[in-house]
């Protein structure tokens, strides 16, 4: 990891590539072009930190839009590409299944032929260590049905709703552009992320910001959806391992081995919120008291658990975090930049869960 790399990364300005361009620029020599179409879930605001940096370059392009891709490609000459870039939320792609599509699908398909067609102009070490990772989900191996099943990486993809049929459809063609053009790709498959800068419409922040606010919590159907939680933090550090030690054409699962009822995760944080904020809680004994079961989302998979052995033996990635220690850091980082989350809720989005209906 001596050589200094031009890497691009593709939704740099959303809740994990801002974690992974904030890491790349603060603990490395390597240069980032950050391209980002700046969707509502897109901030530039969580990359201030290294905004000035010298190794740091943002463009606001969507990876739909082929010429710019292909300008991008020119100009800057990347060494890697890291695919991030996404419509990410379950609860949206079930309401307007078009956007997703149109980014996750057709946007893979551009940014694979930009790099094709770049990739064929390269020569010698630059060609050889040429990479592009797409970082994908495990929701595309959809709903386990036993306690005692995980996913591994030849697990068979049944994706249940549009965003995970889209992010299968884009695993699907990265493959294929693997092996039918020689692309040198790698691909990981991440359980739950959380941690700081999440938008707040995903579980664990939008229970931290809906306690603070003393608003209901809301959880869907009875609560017992078992995740596999996994700290930003430590999926940056095991994308960093894919890219500089993963095999080419292979398949890495992440996961943080932390299964939590999204019940149970919501409890927890309300616990580290009465210990932590006991002067907001205005009348009640509780932040839990804020609970409020809501309408289950339709085809909400039931467990989620990753086999990730995988990785942690053949390239030696151990998460640093477990769930407590995690979910403790997430909270504080909540509490400490309140002006960062008011400043999202003031714009478009209003803490409101989407598709819910109460009971
Ligand atoms: N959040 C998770 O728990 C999780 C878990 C596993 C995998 N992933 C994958 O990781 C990636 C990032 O997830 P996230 O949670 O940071 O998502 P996010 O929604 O926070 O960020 C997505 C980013 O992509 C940008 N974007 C969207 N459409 C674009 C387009 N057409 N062109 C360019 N930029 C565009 C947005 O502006 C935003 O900055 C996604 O591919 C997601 O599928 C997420």
């Amino acid at each position: 990891m001596n050589k200094k790399y031009t890497i691009l990364v593709t939704g740099g300005a959303g809740f994990i590539g801002s974690a992974l361009v904030r890491h790349i620029i603060s603990n490395t020599d390597h240069k980032v072009v950050n391209i980002d179409k700046l969707t509502y879930s897109g901030n530039l605001e969580s990359l201030e930190s290294i905004t000035e940096d010298k190794n740091y370059i943002f463009e606001q392009v969507d990876i739909c839009n082929s010429k710019k891709l292909t300008r991008v490609f020119e100009e800057n000459k990347p060494d890697i590409v890291i695919h991030l870039a996404a419509e990410s939320h379950v609860d949206r792609s079930i309401d307007g299944p078009l956007e997703f599509i149109q980014t996750n699908v057709l946007g893979t398909y551009f940014l694979l032929e930009s790099s094709r067609i770049y990739f064929k102009t390269l020569q010698g070490p630059k060609k050889d260590n040429f990479r592009f990772l797409h970082v994908s989900t495990d929701e595309v191996y959809g709903d386990l049905k036993s306690n005692s099943d995980f996913f591994l990486e030849e697990t068979r993809y049944d994706p249940s709703s549009p965003y995970s049929a889209s992010k299968a459809s884009s695993d699907h063609l990265v493959r294929a552009w693997h092996r039918s053009y020689g692309l040198p790709v790698l691909i990981t498959n991440c359980s739950n992320n959380y941690g700081p800068y999440q938008f707040p419409e995903k579980l664990i922040p939008h229970v931290i910001l809906s306690a603070i606010n003393g608003k209901k919590i809301p959880i869907y159907g009875d609560g017992t959806q078992i995740r596999d939680w996994l700290f930003v933090e430590d999926h940056i550090h095991a994308l960093m391992d894919v890219v500089f030690k993963g095999v080419i054409g292979e398949t890495y699962n992440i996961g943080g081995n932390n299964e939590i009822q999204n019940i149970e995760v919501a409890k927890k944080i309300c616990a580290i919120l009465d210990n932590l904020m006991p002067e907001n809680l205005n009348g009640i004994s509780s932040y839990s008291e804020l609970i409020a079961y809501v309408e289950d989302r339709p085809g909400h998979d039931v467990r989620y658990a990753i086999d990730s052995n995988k990785i942690k033996s053949n390239l030696g990635w151990i998460p640093k975090e477990n769930f407590e220690s995690g979910i403790l850091k997430t909270v504080q980082w909540y509490l400490e930049n309140l002006s960062w989350s008011d400043r999202i809720q003031n714009g478009n989005y209003k803490l409101k869960r989407i598709g819910v209906n109460k009971k």
